[in-house]
């Protein structure tokens, strides 16, 4: 009988998140949403937001009435990657 070769099962490796959307998942989905507009506790709809790169980067840095300051928790190339990520979200 013939045996088909035993080949190691390999599932395709998932391609890692990119750093800014894992970072995004961690610290700003619980109140933004995985998409931006979930909108908790007054969470601005990040996709209807008009604030640039340098704004949103000292927003999180300092943080805002509700949204927490992210300036301790996180580095500045973390927020940079986080900041960076939130605005690809549409
Ligand atoms: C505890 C809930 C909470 C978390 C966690 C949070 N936010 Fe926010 N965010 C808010 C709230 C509330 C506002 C509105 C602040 C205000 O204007 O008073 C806001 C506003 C913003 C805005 C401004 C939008 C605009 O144009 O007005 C940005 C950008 C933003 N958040 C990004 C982030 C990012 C990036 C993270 C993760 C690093 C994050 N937020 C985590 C609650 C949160």
């Amino acid at each position: 009988m013939l045996l088909l070769p035993l080949l190691p099962h390999q599932a395709p490796a998932k391609p890692p998140l990119p750093p800014g959307q894992l970072l995004f998942q961690q610290n700003c989905v619980r109140c933004h949403g995985a998409n931006g507009k979930r909108g908790l506790n007054g969470a601005h709809d990040l996709t209807k937001s008009n604030l640039n790169d340098f704004g949103r980067t000292y927003l999180v840095v300092n943080g805002m009435g509700k949204m927490p300051a992210f300036g301790k928790k996180l580095t500045a190339a973390q927020v940079q990657q986080v900041v960076a990520y939130s605005l690809t979200l549409r």
